[in-house]
This record gives structure tokens, sequence and C-alpha cells, in this order.
């Protein structure tokens, strides 16, 4: 086993730079651009199975597939019928391994399925499938634990990382050797059925990893029954709300609420800045994935010093931006993931600029679900009443004198997720940083895109729970492990 558990690497990925990988990736998914795909609970082996429900690309509305969603008695089935899963941690850590081997290879189909299901620019697929991938090696290094299983864990994931979060979360809890009921976010059950069937593929135990394709009642159905003995959920803060009330009614008290949420993330830009690199980092921070990123930059703080040459910098390379289909390679941002989440985010907009707020907006494509990157004006983090989940921007200004109360402002938010900062006095770097109460700070570069084994992601307050996806004491809390936490 000393191989099995020795030196590992994150995956090397796509060079989307380099001719060859580009032709690759092209041939691989092209059979994937049209083909109906479906999807249907997997359930160790019954059929099962409530409404079918149709999957439309949001980009286009062109159809996708159909989903049969499972039913609330399918719940109680799989809860049945799971197992935990007994094999060796060797045997564990080679069945993961593989797992990430196939879904590596099928690479084409996961790419095509990224963009149409949902709405995924090719860039951010080929970082989708590389975390994912990064999380189940990562997972399997850590299979010998010093403490059992707990036995069943519910796995709650959300739309906008619908391969990376659903494996990860799934891959920690099959590492330590639970059962997995996994409930992947209705909008992406068709990229959620695929990864699992390479799971089962792989060699886990159908009896250890079931899928319950479905809306939150079916969430909520198992974080209610007694017979789960622990949650792993990221999504918003509000369910995760919900989430541990229904714990807390229902379940063994020691039973473990995991949760990632949301967050209201700032960047503080300060007049000894390089302004090009920081305009570069907070185009990718807000608008990258069309601002469906937990981590993405939702308010920005710039020094009144330099305060117009940073917005009329970025306000220049926000035209360079091109919005569309996200198969498109020349595409930088594609859809939001629905009709609702597009009104809800316009609606917000709308409000804004009824009260003169919006200072710069993008040109939207006239179908599919697409909101135009735009940023807004703001006095402070303190008058944004929640997450906007998409490529929405508040622009606020600060004087040297001010930090400290800026500083106060975004702890009191009460979220806690990702902060950014662009300065070179080491002193200030320094204050800052130890001043801001987030999980994850990000010193002059972008603040998306953690990477696996080397920073661990995950947020404080609001934000999370811990421990931290992606780090070393992450799989303790899918075992018996006694923490200081432990009581919901
Ligand atoms: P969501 O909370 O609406 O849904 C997440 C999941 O919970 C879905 O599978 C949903 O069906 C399920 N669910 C809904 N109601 C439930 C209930 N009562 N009981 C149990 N399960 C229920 O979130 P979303 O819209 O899918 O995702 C976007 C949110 O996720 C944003 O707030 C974002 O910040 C957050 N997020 C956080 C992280 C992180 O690591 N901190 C990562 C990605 C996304
Ligand atoms: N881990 C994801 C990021 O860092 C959410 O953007």
């Amino acid at each position: 086993g000393t191989a099995l558990f020795g030196a590992r690497k994150n995956a090397r990925g796509w060079d989307l730079t380099d001719a060859a990988d580009l032709a690759a990736i092209e041939a691989a998914r092209a059979p994937f651009a049209e083909a109906l795909i479906d999807a249907a609970p997997r359930l160790a082996g019954r059929v099962a199975g409530g409404r079918q429900l149709a999957v439309l690309n949001p980009a286009t509305g062109a159809l996708v597939g159909h989903v049969t969603t499972a039913g609330l008695p399918d719940v109680d089935t799989a809860l049945r019928l799971a197992e935990p899963w007994a094999a060796a941690p060797v045997e564990r850590a080679t069945v993961l391994n593989r797992a990430a081997d196939r879904l590596e290879a099928d690479f084409g189909r996961i790419f095509a399925l990224l963009a149409r299901e949902a709405g995924k620019t090719l860039a951010d697929a080929v970082a989708e499938l590389r975390e994912a991938v990064d999380f189940l090696r990562y997972y399997a290094l850590q299979t010998a634990q010093p403490h059992p299983a707990r036995g069943v864990f519910a796995c709650i994931s959300p739309w906008n990382f619908p391969l990376a979060i659903f494996c990860g979360q799934i891959a920690a809890a099959l590492a330590a050797g639970n059962a997995v009921l996994a409930k992947p976010a209705e909008q992406t059950p068709l990229i959620a059925a695929l990864a699992i069937d390479h799971l089962l593929a792989a060699g886990v135990p159908p009896t250890a990893l079931q899928l319950l394709p479905g809306d939150g009642a079916i969430g909520a159905a198992l974080t209610r029954d007694p017979r789960v003995n622990g949650v792993a959920f990221t999504g918003s803060t509000e369910t995760a709300q919900a989430i541990r009330r229904a714990m807390a009614d229902h379940l063994d008290p020691t039973a473990p609420l995991i949760a990632e949420t949301g967050g209201l993330n700032a960047m503080l830009v300060d007049s000894t800045a390089l302004p090009e690199q920081a305009v570069r980092d907070i185009i990718a921070s807000s608008f990258q994935s069309a601002g469906q990123r937990c981590s993405a930059l939702r308010c920005l703080y710039v020094q009144e010093d330099i305060a117009q040459t940073v917005t009329e910098m970025l306000f220049g390379a926000m035209e360079e931006l091109s919005l569309g289909d996200p198969w498109a390679l020349a595409t930088d941002i594609g859809p939001v993931i629905d009709a609702e989440a597009q009104a809800g985010i316009r609606a917000y907009v709308d409000a804004a600029r009824a009260e003169g707020r919006v200072l710069k907006e993008l040109q939207a494509p006239g179908q599919g679900t697409f909101v135009a990157p735009t940023v807004l004006s703001v006095r402070g983090i303190q008058d944004m009443p929640r997450e906007i989940f998409g490529p929405v921007l508040h622009i606020a200004t600060f004087k040297a004198t001010e930090i400290d109360r800026v500083i106060a402002a975004i702890n009191a938010t009460g979220y806690g997720l990702t902060f950014g900062l662009h300065s070179r006095i080491d002193d200030r770097v320094q204050h800052i940083v130890e001043g801001i109460r987030v999980g994850n700070t990000y010193v002059n570069r972008n603040q998306i895109g953690a990477v696996v084994g080397s920073q661990p992601f995950g947020g404080e307050g609001l934000s999370g729970t811990g421990p931290k996806a992606g780090g070393p004491h992450y799989l303790a809390r899918f075992t018996r492990a006694p923490t200081p936490d432990a009581v919901p």
C-alpha cells in the first residue's frame, strides 16, 4: 500500500492555449453535442422513480435529456438498502483512484454535458473536471482513518459545481467507509448520474452509493430521517439553516452537519496596487462562471486616489468580454443557471437602476438565460442585503484612514468565505489579512479557484461550518472522531 498512499499530483488537466489539446477536446466532445442524455435514480439495482422532467440547455433552450426524479418512497428504499462500505482502506483507495481515472478518460462527454446542462465554458469545465479528479485522489490517500465511519451520509450538492463538489462530498464520505445517499441539485441531475455511474463501474458497491435525483423535498426527507448519520451539504446559507433545524429535531445529536454555504465576498484595492493586475483579477473574480461561484467577488473597495483609473480600466476590460453559448471557444461568460435565477438577478439590478446606481452594464444575448455583467455603486458592504449569485459587482471607495472601518464592515456581514487584497505594502497586507475573518484570503491575485490539497477551501460564520474541503482535516468529520464541534 505504500505506493498507493505515497506521492500525489493534481491532475494535469488541459491546456486551452495548446492546439493539440484543443483538437483532442473538440474531437472527443463532438459526438455529445446533441445526443439526448437521460438519468434516473440509482437504487442498488431497484427500479424507482417519480416524475420525468426535461432538462434544458440554459444558453439555447434546447433539450439536453430527461431525468426521472426520485419520489419520497425511494428515499425510504435507499435507506433500507444502504450499507456502509466495509472494504479495507487500501481497496477503497484503489476504487476511488480508478473512478478518478475513468472520469479523466471520459473528458469529451463530461465537457459536453457541463456546457449543455450547466452552462459551463470550456475553461470552467476543464477546471471542474480537474477538481473532481483531485478530490477523488486526495481523499483516496486518507482512507486509513483512525476512527470508524459514521454509517450513512446524505450528500446534498449545488448546481454551480455539479461535478466537482458533487464528487468531492461523495469521495470523502466513501473514503471514510460510509454509505452515501447522493442528492444532486435539481438543475444538474445528468452530470450527477454520469459521475455515479463511473464510481459504480470503478467498483463502489451499489449499496454503498445510491443516487436520488430530485428537488429540495428529497433533501429535506433525508435530513429528517434518523437513519441518516451525517449530512454533507453545499448550497445556500438559508438551506443550511433549514437542514440544521431538521437535524436538531430528528437526528442523533452527535450527527455532523458539514455545510459549505454562501458569501458576501470583498476585495480591497489600495493606491499601491498595480491597476492592470487588479483589473484582471477583479474581472476573473466577479464575472468568470457568470459570477456563480460562492467564492466570487461581490463588493470591491478601491482607494479613492486610484478609483477613477481602476474603474475606467475595468469598464474597458469588460467591453472585451464575450457572452454567449459556452460551447463556443470564444465565449468568456455563459448563461446563469435558469430563468428563475435570471429573473431574480435582473430584478435586483433593476431596483439599483431605479436608484441611479448602475455604473456599467454589458449587453446580454437575446435568447437563453443570460445576465449581462453589471457594476453597481454602493456606499459599502453594509448596504448589500444578501448574496446576489450572478455577474453583479458592487464598487465602493475608501480613504487610507478608513481601512479599519472597512475591515469592520466586512466582518459585520457575518459571512466569511473569501477575501481579496491588492496592495504592495507588506505591513498593510499583514494588518488587513489579520483583521478580516474569512476562510480563504488571496493577496495580489484573483479570489476564485481554490486548489485541492494546496488551498483547502471553506468559510466561517454564515459561510460554513468547516472543516475545509480539500484539506487534511475534512475526512475526520465523516468518521466517529471526537471533535470539539461535534454537536450540531
Ligand atoms: P440551494 O441551497 O438552493 O440548493 C443546494 C441543494 O440543497 C440542492 O440540492 C437542493 O435541492 C437542496 N435543498 C433545497 N432545500 C433543501 C432542504 N430544505 N433540505 C435539504 N436539501 C435542500 O443552493 P444552490 O442554489 O444550488 O447553490 C448556490 C448556493 O450555494 C450559493 O449560495 C453559493 O454561495 C453556495 N455555494 C457554496 C459553496 C461553498 O463551498 N461554500 C460552493 C458552491 C456553492
Ligand atoms: N472552490 C471554488 C472556488 O474556490 C468554489 O472558487
